[in-house]
């Protein structure tokens, strides 16, 4: 099968992931409208062409909170990523390490913080979730200053879950359980078995054996079921940027007042965020609110997008709208399932090289002088 674009990433992901961890990915909560119309409404936005205009020597170079990247991409948080791909963690910080742009560490990876910074040289992001224990919270933060991470990335919009049906129907646990309902997920899938049984990564490594009563994977699981904080306060994202003290990006913004909230923070970044339409069904897509956040920080504070960015000319988009970067969750997520971290790369490279090749014609050379000037009004 000839990989063209990040769709066939995934139809290939979905012959190789058992089906229970695909559709943890392919989902959103409840009706997935939310899911459906992060995606669809990139397709609204139109760009200007522009014809003889000199477009040799283009360069994708940027920043993203002041650190250089080889375009404005970051790899989005995934829990249970090492369920996708045995030591998926490790493999896709790899190929976003070579290939230049950020990868951020989700608290619920399978591979821990400690084993994914010695498997790579460049500083890793992390992300935290605000767990009801804030003495882990604030072990996990201190753990992610000794692995040498260069962000946070502080999730705020997931105090409480929202139910994803597919997850419900098909059992799903990481590491799973084999039983009579869930067989045939994995017997059909034997390299991805395979490849799990090479692995030590079977568990959130950042959790496991760092908790005291968390002894087995059952009380893995109550424990961190249970731990999601439904009282995260604004005071509390003020705790956690002084334990902190380092370049600080809030994710999971949506709407305007937040946003300003978010910029009287003082954190270096936030994110437009509804986590990838699997939190508030019913909540606008990520790049329709776009417009009215950039208007309501007013370049206070430097604004990334994550949510649908399924091709280059959507990531030009994010960036002509006025988003200094934008983040993907599920296109690495394909790959990863696809080719491992070959895979990764290749949903880099496809992102890379689409949104090359749109700037070009869009009459721009240079990734930072994207605009406004290039949409249609
Ligand atoms: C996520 N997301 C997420 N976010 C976060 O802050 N911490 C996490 O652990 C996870 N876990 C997670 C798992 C999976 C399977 C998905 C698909 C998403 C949300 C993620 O960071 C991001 O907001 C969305 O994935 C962006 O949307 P796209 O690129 O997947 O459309």
């Amino acid at each position: 099968m000839k990989i063209l674009e990040i769709n066939d990433l995934k139809k290939l992901a979905q012959r190789r992931v058992p089906k229970m961890f695909f559709d943890y990915a392919d989902s959103g909560s409840y009706s997935e409208s939310t899911y459906r119309a992060n995606e669809a409404d990139f397709n609204n936005i139109k760009l200007r062409q522009r014809v003889a205009v000199d477009m040799s020597n283009r360069s994708l170079k940027s920043t993203m909170i002041g650190q250089e990247v080889a375009m404005p991409v970051a790899i989005a948080p995934t829990g249970s990523a090492g369920m996708y791909h045995a030591d998926g963690e490790i493999l896709a910080a790899q190929a976003a390490e070579e290939f230049g742009v950020p990868y951020t560490l989700s608290t619920m990876s399978i591979c821990s913080l400690e084993d994914v910074a010695a498997a790579t040289k460049k500083p890793l992001w992390f992300q935290l979730y605000v767990m009801k224990d804030r003495d882990f919270n604030k072990r996990l933060i201190e753990r992610a200053k000794a692995a040498g991470c260069s962000a946070l990335v502080l999730t705020l919009d997931l105090q409480i879950l929202a139910q994803r049906h597919k997850d419900l129907r098909n059992g799903l646990k990481a590491p799973p359980e084999i039983n009579l309902s869930t067989f045939w997920q994995f017997a059909t899938r034997p390299s991805w078995c395979f490849e799990m049984l090479q692995t030590k990564h079977h568990q959130f490594g950042n959790i496991y054996g760092h908790i005291k009563d968390v002894t087995d994977l059952a009380s893995l699981h109550d424990w961190a079921g249970k731990q999601f904080d439904e009282t995260l306060s604004w005071q509390d994202v003020e705790w956690i940027k002084e334990q902190w003290g380092g370049p600080l990006i809030l994710k999971g913004i949506l709407d305007p007042e937040d946003a300003q909230i978010a910029v009287k923070t003082g954190a270096d970044a936030l994110i437009v965020s509804n986590h990838g339409g699997r939190q508030l069904d019913g909540a606008p897509s990520t790049i329709s609110m776009l417009p009215s956040i950039m208007n309501a920080v007013q370049g206070d504070i430097e604004v990334h997008l994550d949510g649908g960015v399924r091709t280059g000319i959507d990531v030009l988009r994010a960036r002509a709208m006025g988003a200094q970067g934008v983040y993907i969750g599920r296109p690495y997520l394909y790959g990863l399932g696809a080719m491992g971290k070959e895979g990764v790369s290749k949903a880099l490279e496809i992102l890379s090289s689409e949104l090359d090749t749109t700037m070009a014609l869009c009459g721009e050379r240079d990734i930072n002088d994207v605009g406004t000037q290039n949409m249609m009004k």
